[in-house]
């Protein structure tokens, strides 16, 4: 069994226990973090604490952890539950007030509540389906205007993932005026030549950390790195296309709405950028 924290204590993850009243669990408000762990430590650790502390103050929210205790509990539980390869997942929230209320509870008198617990993927570097490529649909963007909040409001892009599994794909990208966005759990790609194209940061998608490294990777290899909007029409006639994230790491994407991008097999470039970046981030893991 788990060993989970929650609000200052490691417990197991069948003692652990939240406030119905919960501001995470009534409202959505709350915010989180998933760090990927790689030969026992963890990958863009510092890229994700400063995230975390954005999305904190973006929202007025108080951390009730130091930065250290932020590591060191991470560690604790990677440790704890002998994780080799997988996620260590963080989620803090505006605290548990006595009743339901829209207005902000007082941070004096409601601390905030914080969660973290590990999961355990065996496998997460060597993935096969790094190998063969995913499927992708498009699908219309109707979230809200703060993406770049790491928010726990994920109804969405759950439903998101069940209209890609409904249609026999991996995953969806999001359109917005015409524009992919970002896919639901990760940030998109196209690759024209030896050109990777991604959306510029804004409020419309999430702040990817392993977008900042992977972006930064490629200029380092004298690949050419062209921040702008794309359309999903140009997708489809791109040579290649890819996602980043912490738990999917850069995954090669070969269709999107049923249309295959080149041969329909992973390109040069993703499988490439996912072995530098593998290779990187192991080297600057702590
Ligand atoms: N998702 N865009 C969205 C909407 C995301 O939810 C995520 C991460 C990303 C990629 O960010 P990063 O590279 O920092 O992981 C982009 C996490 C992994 C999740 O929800 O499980």
């Amino acid at each position: 069994m788990r060993t989970v924290y929650v609000n200052g204590e490691y417990l197991p993850e069948d003692e652990a226990k939240i406030s119905i009243f919960d501001r995470g669990f009534l409202m959505a408000d709350g915010v989180y973090e998933v760090t990927s762990v790689l030969d026992g430590k963890l990958i863009d650790f510092d890229g994700h604490a400063v995230r975390l502390k954005r999305s904190l103050d973006e929202l007025d929210m108080a951390s009730p952890v130091s930065d250290e205790d932020l590591l060191a509990i991470h560690r604790d539980l990677v440790e704890k539950n002998g994780i080799v390869e997988g996620l260590v997942y963080l989620q803090i929230t505006r605290g548990a007030p006595a009743d339901r209320d829209f207005a902000f509870p007082d941070p004096d008198e409601v601390p905030s509540s914080i969660v973290l617990f590990t999961q355990n993927k065996p496998g997460l570097a060597a993935s096969p389906a790094a190998q063969k490529g995913m499927k992708v649909i498009s699908i219309e963007d109707i979230r809200w205007g703060r993406r770049d909040i790491k928010t726990v409001q994920l109804l969405y892009p759950s439903m998101g993932k069940m209209m890609a599994k409904k249609a026999g794909a991996d995953d969806a990208w999001m359109i917005q005026d015409g524009h992919v966005t970002e896919g639901t759990s990760n940030n998109a790609y196209i690759v024209k030549g030896n050109k990777i194209i991604t959306r510029p940061r804004s409020n419309d998608i999430l702040h990817g950390i392993t977008r900042a490294a992977v972006l930064r990777f490629a200029e380092e290899a004298q690949m050419e790195v062209e921040e702008r909007l794309f359309t999903i029409d140009e997708a489809k006639e791109a040579d290649e296309a890819f996602i980043t994230s912490a738990s999917t790491f850069v995954m090669p994407v070969v269709e999107i709405d049923g249309v295959a991008l080149g041969d329909g097999v992973p390109g040069k470039v993703a499988p490439r950028l996912r072995e530098i970046y593998l290779d990187e981030s192991r080297k600057a893991a702590i």
